[in-house]
């Protein structure tokens, strides 16, 4: 591969409007994009995460040309994905999550068939991919049934044989595991992985902190249109202030035990929540300096503490910057 980004965006928004009532018409408009920048290095994989309505959904349908960016600019393999669609299309493929836009009353090969046929397969590679693709998904054994007896596992896997059966360069995959029981949602990793080891350039957007971590050496945070942060997951706990994370928890805290919890060494934060009479400081810690036992001994007066140290999650990470970005 050159060393061109296979993802290069900038300044890219989205304005969706829409008009509601009859007689005195409501303009609402949805500002899904403002102003986002991004560049994604080739043959990986790049981790999308954020809250609902972040975007992201928007993001990738603008970038597998489904959708027009209201303005900026997105190149896909160097190539404007407004002016140059015709070029990207055969080169990128596309996964929704969710049982959409598969013909339910035709078995799984002649969906295949279908959509080779759209993708200008020439017809005698035509059987040949479509028994290679549907025996990378594990789904050889049902190809002949119709696909509404699938189980939504198996859809999602036939969802999956549509979108790399022109063989892309690029994959975009907005949830792919939703839904999927752990043993489907675990091959379904295991066979992006194997994209990746192909050469494909995967793009990923998920709301399980655990298949990002898994799977993506890098992981971008979105949050009202914007990428508000990205790193490796480690850079992003450094973000969050460290990756250690302890937690006390008792009846009540006085403000001054917090605030000498705040000074201990090491600690970038403390959070303060309250569970039923119980309330737990959330401390995340920068170094080793400060242990449990210190934290009990900052806190005398409270038999009833309890305290445990964790590695800083990504979760902890995706809440704390979708946090701050709250209103
Ligand atoms: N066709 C549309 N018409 C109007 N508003 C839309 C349309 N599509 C998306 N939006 C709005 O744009 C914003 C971003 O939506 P988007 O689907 O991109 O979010 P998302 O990050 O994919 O969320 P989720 O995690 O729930 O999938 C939301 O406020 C949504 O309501
Ligand atoms: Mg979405």
């Amino acid at each position: 591969m050159t060393n061109v980004p296979a993802i290069e965006v900038r300044g890219l928004t989205r304005v969706f409007e829409s008009r509601k009532g009859f007689l005195f018409r409501e303009v609402s408009r949805t500002e899904a994009l403002r102003g986002l920048d991004l560049t994604v290095e080739p043959e990986a994989i790049f981790g999308l995460l954020g809250p609902n309505g972040a975007g992201k959904t928007t993001l990738v349908k603008i970038l597998s040309t489904l959708l027009l960016p209201s303005t900026g600019t997105a190149l896909v393999l160097g190539h404007d994905v407004v002016e140059e669609s015709a070029w990207l299309r055969p080169r990128i493929g596309l996964v929704l999550g969710g049982e959409r836009g598969l013909y339910n009353r035709i078995n799984a090969r002649d969906n295949l068939r279908y959509f080779a046929d759209l993708y200008g397969i020439p017809p005698h590679e035509r059987e040949h991919r479509i028994d290679e693709v549907l025996e990378r998904v594990g789904l050889e054994g049902a190809a002949d049934r119709r696909v509404e007896e699938y189980s939504r596992g198996m859809k999602q896997k036939l969802h999956i044989a549509r979108g790399i059966l022109h063989r892309p360069q690029v994959l975009f995959l907005d949830e792919p595991t939703i839904g999927l029981d752990p043993k489907s949602a675990r091959e379904t990793r295991k066979l992006v992985r194997s994209l990746v080891s192909d050469g494909v350039t995967i793009f990923l957007t998920t709301h399980y902190m655990f298949e990002a971590e898994e799977l993506c050496p890098e992981i971008a945070v979105m949050s009202k249109g914007r990428i508000v942060a990205r790193d490796t997951v480690a850079g992003l706990r450094q973000l969050v202030g460290g990756d250690r994370t302890l937690e006390a928890e008792a009846y009540g805290f006085e403000d001054r035990e917090v605030d000498a919890i705040r000074h201990l060494p090491g600690v970038s934060k403390v959070v303060s929540e309250e569970y039923g009479p119980r309330t737990r400081l959330t401390v995340r810690l920068r170094s080793l300096e400060t242990t449990p036992d210190q934290v009990v001994a900052t806190l005398p007066g409270h038999p009833e503490l309890a305290v445990r140290e964790r590695r800083t999650s990504l979760e902890d990470v995706y809440l704390d910057l979708v946090e701050e970005e709250a209103p």
